[in-house]
Protein backbone atom coordinates (compact mmCIF):
# COMPACT_ATOMS: atom_id res chain seq x y z
CA UNK A 1 0.00 0.00 0.00
CA UNK A 2 2.73 2.31 1.10
CA UNK A 3 3.38 3.00 -3.18
CA UNK A 4 0.09 4.12 -3.83
CA UNK A 5 -1.50 7.72 -2.21
CA UNK A 6 -4.36 6.76 -0.09
CA UNK A 7 -8.06 8.10 -1.52
CA UNK A 8 -9.25 9.17 2.30
CA UNK A 9 -7.40 11.16 4.42
CA UNK A 10 -8.24 12.25 7.72
CA UNK A 11 -5.57 14.41 9.94
CA UNK A 12 -6.37 15.66 13.41
CA UNK A 13 -10.12 14.99 13.37
CA UNK A 14 -11.46 16.20 16.83
CA UNK A 15 -15.19 16.10 17.54
CA UNK A 16 -16.39 17.58 20.50
CA UNK A 17 -20.19 17.14 21.74
CA UNK A 18 -20.65 19.57 24.30
CA UNK A 19 -17.88 18.99 27.04
CA UNK A 20 -17.79 15.18 25.53
CA UNK A 21 -14.57 14.86 23.56
CA UNK A 22 -15.70 11.77 21.17
CA UNK A 23 -12.39 12.36 19.31
CA UNK A 24 -9.21 14.24 19.88
CA UNK A 25 -6.88 14.26 17.04
CA UNK A 26 -7.67 11.01 14.73
CA UNK A 27 -5.47 10.28 11.56
CA UNK A 28 -6.90 8.09 9.47
CA UNK A 29 -5.80 6.83 5.56
CA UNK A 30 -7.82 4.84 3.11
CA UNK A 31 -6.95 3.25 -0.34
CA UNK A 32 -8.72 2.17 -2.72
CA UNK A 33 -9.04 -1.65 -3.05
CA UNK A 34 -8.29 -1.73 0.18
CA UNK A 35 -10.21 -3.15 3.27
CA UNK A 36 -9.70 -0.93 6.25
CA UNK A 37 -10.54 -2.25 9.75
CA UNK A 38 -11.76 0.18 12.69
CA UNK A 39 -11.66 -1.36 15.97
CA UNK A 40 -12.17 -0.47 19.75
CA UNK A 41 -14.32 -0.44 22.81
CA UNK A 42 -17.72 0.79 23.21
CA UNK A 43 -17.52 4.53 22.99
CA UNK A 44 -14.05 4.80 21.22
CA UNK A 45 -15.34 6.97 19.09
CA UNK A 46 -15.56 4.57 15.75
CA UNK A 47 -19.27 5.41 14.76
CA UNK A 48 -18.81 9.46 15.46
CA UNK A 49 -15.22 8.91 13.50
CA UNK A 50 -17.29 7.27 10.63
CA UNK A 51 -19.87 10.04 10.63
CA UNK A 52 -17.58 12.45 10.32
CA UNK A 53 -16.73 11.24 7.04
CA UNK A 54 -19.53 10.35 5.58
CA UNK A 55 -21.24 14.19 6.40
CA UNK A 56 -23.38 13.32 9.16
CA UNK A 57 -21.06 15.14 11.76
CA UNK A 58 -19.05 18.14 11.09
CA UNK A 59 -15.88 17.62 13.18
CA UNK A 60 -14.79 20.42 15.21
CA UNK A 61 -11.64 20.56 13.77
CA UNK A 62 -9.01 18.57 11.46
CA UNK A 63 -9.54 18.01 8.06
CA UNK A 64 -10.26 15.65 5.32
CA UNK A 65 -9.31 14.85 1.85
CA UNK A 66 -10.40 12.81 -1.36
CA UNK A 67 -7.91 12.52 -3.73
CA UNK A 68 -5.60 14.98 -2.40
CA UNK A 69 -8.56 17.32 -2.47
CA UNK A 70 -9.89 19.07 0.85
CA UNK A 71 -13.89 18.21 1.47
CA UNK A 72 -15.85 19.82 3.33
CA UNK A 73 -19.30 18.29 3.90
CA UNK A 74 -22.58 20.17 5.47
CA UNK A 75 -24.10 16.59 5.30
CA UNK A 76 -24.56 13.37 4.30
CA UNK A 77 -25.90 14.04 0.40
CA UNK A 78 -22.66 15.99 0.11
CA UNK A 79 -21.15 13.20 1.08
CA UNK A 80 -23.15 10.79 -0.87
CA UNK A 81 -22.43 13.19 -4.49
CA UNK A 82 -18.55 13.27 -3.83
CA UNK A 83 -18.88 9.16 -4.03
CA UNK A 84 -18.48 8.32 0.25
CA UNK A 85 -21.48 6.21 1.35
CA UNK A 86 -22.46 4.13 4.18
CA UNK A 87 -24.56 1.34 4.80
CA UNK A 88 -26.91 1.05 6.93
CA UNK A 89 -28.48 -1.18 9.51
CA UNK A 90 -29.96 -4.22 7.59
CA UNK A 91 -32.98 -2.98 10.48
CA UNK A 92 -33.27 -0.14 8.19
CA UNK A 93 -35.03 -1.87 5.40
CA UNK A 94 -38.97 -1.94 5.34
CA UNK A 95 -40.07 -5.39 5.54
CA UNK A 96 -43.32 -5.02 4.29
CA UNK A 97 -41.59 -3.90 0.90
CA UNK A 98 -40.16 -6.04 -2.12
CA UNK A 99 -36.16 -5.93 -2.55
CA UNK A 100 -36.81 -3.13 -5.12
CA UNK A 101 -38.82 -0.63 -3.54
CA UNK A 102 -36.27 -1.01 -0.57
CA UNK A 103 -33.39 -0.39 -2.78
CA UNK A 104 -35.01 2.44 -3.80
CA UNK A 105 -36.60 3.90 -1.05
CA UNK A 106 -36.50 7.63 -1.33
CA UNK A 107 -35.08 7.60 -4.29
CA UNK A 108 -37.63 6.06 -6.37
CA UNK A 109 -37.02 6.04 -10.57
CA UNK A 110 -40.03 7.66 -12.08
CA UNK A 111 -41.49 7.70 -15.57
CA UNK A 112 -43.58 10.44 -17.09
CA UNK A 113 -46.47 9.57 -19.10
CA UNK A 114 -49.02 12.15 -20.32
CA UNK A 115 -47.82 14.70 -18.05
CA UNK A 116 -47.64 12.45 -15.15
CA UNK A 117 -45.32 11.08 -12.79
CA UNK A 118 -45.37 7.71 -11.81
CA UNK A 119 -43.27 5.11 -10.34
CA UNK A 120 -40.98 3.27 -12.45
CA UNK A 121 -41.78 0.04 -10.65
CA UNK A 122 -40.46 -2.31 -13.52
CA UNK A 123 -37.09 -0.28 -13.81
CA UNK A 124 -36.73 -0.74 -10.06
CA UNK A 125 -37.02 -4.46 -9.86
CA UNK A 126 -34.73 -4.93 -13.38
CA UNK A 127 -32.29 -2.41 -11.77
CA UNK A 128 -32.50 -4.12 -8.51
CA UNK A 129 -31.78 -7.43 -10.21
CA UNK A 130 -28.88 -6.44 -11.90
CA UNK A 131 -27.16 -4.57 -9.13
CA UNK A 132 -27.60 -7.56 -7.03
CA UNK A 133 -25.74 -9.60 -9.96
CA UNK A 134 -23.77 -7.66 -11.45
CA UNK A 135 -22.08 -6.03 -8.40
CA UNK A 136 -22.88 -8.33 -5.86
CA UNK A 137 -23.39 -11.90 -7.47
CA UNK A 138 -26.42 -12.35 -5.57
CA UNK A 139 -29.47 -13.90 -7.39
CA UNK A 140 -33.08 -14.00 -5.49
CA UNK A 141 -35.11 -16.70 -5.60
CA UNK A 142 -37.97 -14.82 -5.98
CA UNK A 143 -37.68 -10.50 -6.61
CA UNK A 144 -41.25 -9.88 -5.71
CA UNK A 145 -41.16 -11.69 -2.40
CA UNK A 146 -41.61 -9.01 0.99
CA UNK A 147 -37.99 -8.30 2.54
CA UNK A 148 -39.13 -9.97 5.71
CA UNK A 149 -39.03 -12.82 3.94
CA UNK A 150 -35.10 -12.99 3.23
CA UNK A 151 -32.63 -14.39 5.48
CA UNK A 152 -30.42 -11.63 7.19
CA UNK A 153 -27.64 -12.12 4.85
CA UNK A 154 -30.32 -11.08 1.84
CA UNK A 155 -31.47 -8.74 3.96
CA UNK A 156 -27.92 -7.12 3.85
CA UNK A 157 -27.03 -7.99 0.16
CA UNK A 158 -30.10 -5.59 -0.67
CA UNK A 159 -28.05 -2.78 2.12
CA UNK A 160 -25.25 -2.74 0.10
CA UNK A 161 -26.67 -2.78 -3.40
CA UNK A 162 -28.85 0.23 -2.05
CA UNK A 163 -25.28 2.08 -2.13
CA UNK A 164 -23.37 0.81 -4.64
CA UNK A 165 -26.31 1.53 -7.29
CA UNK A 166 -24.30 4.75 -7.25
CA UNK A 167 -21.80 4.42 -9.65
CA UNK A 168 -19.70 6.76 -8.57
CA UNK A 169 -19.29 5.16 -5.05
CA UNK A 170 -15.48 5.02 -4.54
CA UNK A 171 -15.83 5.10 -0.28
CA UNK A 172 -18.49 2.46 1.44
CA UNK A 173 -18.25 2.54 5.03
CA UNK A 174 -20.13 -0.35 6.85
CA UNK A 175 -21.11 -0.13 10.21
CA UNK A 176 -20.70 -3.70 12.19
CA UNK A 177 -22.63 -5.00 9.18
CA UNK A 178 -22.21 -8.99 10.71
CA UNK A 179 -23.48 -7.72 14.57
CA UNK A 180 -27.35 -9.23 13.72
CA UNK A 181 -26.16 -12.24 11.55
CA UNK A 182 -25.44 -16.26 11.87
CA UNK A 183 -22.76 -17.74 11.08
CA UNK A 184 -23.36 -18.36 7.15
CA UNK A 185 -24.45 -15.01 6.71
CA UNK A 186 -21.32 -13.56 7.85
CA UNK A 187 -19.40 -15.78 6.28
CA UNK A 188 -21.50 -14.54 2.77
CA UNK A 189 -21.71 -11.09 3.96
CA UNK A 190 -17.39 -10.91 4.40
CA UNK A 191 -17.92 -12.66 0.53
CA UNK A 192 -19.42 -9.55 -0.40
CA UNK A 193 -16.87 -6.96 1.06
CA UNK A 194 -14.53 -9.05 -0.58
CA UNK A 195 -15.93 -8.09 -3.98
CA UNK A 196 -16.00 -5.01 -3.63
CA UNK A 197 -12.90 -4.38 -2.24
CA UNK A 198 -11.81 -6.10 -5.82
CA UNK A 199 -13.79 -3.84 -7.60
CA UNK A 200 -12.12 -1.19 -6.49
CA UNK A 201 -13.51 0.74 -3.42
CA UNK A 202 -11.98 1.50 -0.26
CA UNK A 203 -14.35 -0.57 2.23
CA UNK A 204 -13.92 0.72 5.93
CA UNK A 205 -15.48 -1.96 7.92
CA UNK A 206 -16.47 -1.05 11.67
CA UNK A 207 -16.71 -4.18 13.64
CA UNK A 208 -16.37 -5.96 17.29
CA UNK A 209 -15.41 -9.17 15.84
CA UNK A 210 -11.84 -9.83 15.68
CA UNK A 211 -12.25 -12.83 13.51
CA UNK A 212 -14.30 -11.10 10.83
CA UNK A 213 -11.39 -8.20 10.97
CA UNK A 214 -8.50 -11.09 10.76
CA UNK A 215 -10.56 -13.08 7.75
CA UNK A 216 -11.02 -9.76 5.73
CA UNK A 217 -9.28 -6.41 6.40
CA UNK A 218 -6.11 -5.57 5.01
CA UNK A 219 -5.20 -3.12 7.93
CA UNK A 220 -6.77 -2.49 11.37
CA UNK A 221 -7.39 0.90 12.95
CA UNK A 222 -7.63 0.92 16.59
CA UNK A 223 -9.35 3.98 18.55
CA UNK A 224 -9.51 3.83 22.24
CA UNK A 225 -11.18 6.60 24.49
CA UNK A 226 -11.25 9.29 21.28
CA UNK A 227 -7.76 8.22 19.71
CA UNK A 228 -6.32 6.32 16.98
CA UNK A 229 -3.53 4.14 19.46
CA UNK A 230 -2.49 2.47 16.48
CA UNK A 231 -2.84 0.92 12.62
CA UNK A 232 -1.51 -2.69 12.17
CA UNK A 233 -1.75 -4.39 8.59
CA UNK A 234 -3.73 -7.96 9.34
CA UNK A 235 -1.47 -10.07 7.67
CA UNK A 236 1.45 -8.90 10.11
CA UNK A 237 -0.61 -8.96 13.38
CA UNK A 238 -1.86 -10.74 15.80
CA UNK A 239 -5.60 -10.78 17.68
CA UNK A 240 -3.95 -10.02 21.01
CA UNK A 241 -1.79 -7.60 19.66
CA UNK A 242 -4.98 -5.45 18.92
CA UNK A 243 -6.69 -6.42 21.92
CA UNK A 244 -4.17 -5.41 23.53
CA UNK A 245 -4.16 -2.01 21.81
CA UNK A 246 -7.90 -1.80 22.32
CA UNK A 247 -7.93 -2.67 26.03
CA UNK A 248 -4.32 0.01 26.03
CA UNK A 249 -2.84 -3.19 28.35
CA UNK A 250 0.71 -1.66 27.82
CA UNK A 251 -0.05 2.05 27.68
CA UNK A 252 -2.18 1.22 31.26
CA UNK A 253 1.00 -0.93 33.12
CA UNK A 254 3.28 2.06 32.15
CA UNK A 255 1.12 4.67 33.35
N1 LIG B 1 -24.65 12.73 19.15
C1 LIG B 1 -23.91 12.63 20.26
N2 LIG B 1 -24.06 13.49 21.28
C2 LIG B 1 -23.29 13.41 22.39
N3 LIG B 1 -22.34 12.48 22.59
C3 LIG B 1 -22.15 11.60 21.60
C4 LIG B 1 -22.91 11.62 20.39
N4 LIG B 1 -22.48 10.61 19.59
C5 LIG B 1 -21.51 9.99 20.27
N5 LIG B 1 -21.30 10.57 21.47
C6 LIG B 1 -20.29 10.17 22.47
O1 LIG B 1 -19.06 10.05 21.81
C7 LIG B 1 -18.32 8.94 22.29
C8 LIG B 1 -17.99 8.01 21.13
O2 LIG B 1 -19.19 7.38 20.68
P1 LIG B 1 -19.25 6.45 19.39
O3 LIG B 1 -20.67 6.17 19.14
O4 LIG B 1 -18.46 7.07 18.31
O5 LIG B 1 -18.50 5.14 19.92
P2 LIG B 1 -18.30 3.74 19.19
O6 LIG B 1 -16.84 3.48 19.19
O7 LIG B 1 -19.00 3.72 17.90
O8 LIG B 1 -18.99 2.75 20.23
P3 LIG B 1 -19.84 1.38 19.96
O9 LIG B 1 -18.82 0.31 19.78
O10 LIG B 1 -20.58 1.22 21.25
O11 LIG B 1 -20.72 1.59 18.79
C9 LIG B 1 -19.17 8.31 23.39
O12 LIG B 1 -18.76 8.82 24.62
C10 LIG B 1 -20.56 8.78 23.05
O13 LIG B 1 -21.36 8.86 24.19
MG1 LIG C 1 -20.62 2.61 17.12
Amino acid sequence: MSDKKPLITMRGITKHFGGVKALEGVDLDAYAGEVLAIVGDNGAGKSTLIKVLTGVHQQTTGEITLDGETLVMNDHSEAIEKGIDAVYQTLALADYLDPAANMFLGTELTKSFMGFKYLDNEKMKSEAERVLKERLGVVLRDIDAPTDSLSGGQRQAIAIARVVYHENLRVLVMDEPTAALGPQETARTLKLIEVLREQGLAVILISHSLDDVFAISDRVHVMRRGKCVGVVKTSESTTQEVLGLIVGASNDAAA
